[in-house]
């Protein structure tokens, strides 16, 4: 069993796909073990990706991901950070596999509808900067 931090960001939330997005989690057997929306300062966002700091975008993806309410979500299940990758598909929409949530919902690369951790440690980190124990189950 894995967990990993899946983020409806704020582009699916104003486009109302929260429950497409979710669905295709059930869908492919990952368990919601966690859930709950925010609405992030631009100085949580930037905690969250600290890891980007350097990046030329960063500016602009901490502005965009505080711009509105976001899902944030805890996935329980079998290899579930590959799994959830698998089904957001690439960064860049453009990129994506067609039947991906990017590809079928994103409209950038920026605005890209769904994050999800990349490896164990940074799901331990992602998971613990929105959830404390008592708030996950299973
Ligand atoms: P995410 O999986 O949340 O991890 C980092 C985010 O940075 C990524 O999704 C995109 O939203 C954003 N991002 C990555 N590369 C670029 C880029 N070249 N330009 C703008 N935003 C980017």
């Amino acid at each position: 069993m894995e967990s990993t931090l899946s983020i409806v960001k704020p582009d699916g939330v104003r486009k109302n796909v929260i429950g497409n997005v979710v669905s295709r989690f059930e869908a492919a057997g990952l368990k919601i073990a966690a859930m709950k929306m925010i609405h992030m300062t631009k100085g949580e966002a930037e905690g969250f990706y600290a890891v980007h700091k350097e990046r030329p975008f960063f500016g602009s993806l901490t502005d965009f991901m505080s711009s509105g309410p976001c899902v944030v979500m805890v996935l329980k299940g079998e290899n579930a950070i590959k799994k959830n990758r698998e089904l957001m598909g690439a960064t860049d929409p453009a990129q994506a596999e067609p039947g991906t949530i990017r590809r079928d919902l994103a409209d950038n690369k920026e605005e890209n509808i769904a994050h999800g951790s990349d490896a164990p440690e940074t799901a331990a980190f992602e998971i613990s900067y929105f959830f404390n124990a008592f708030e996950i189950v299973g």
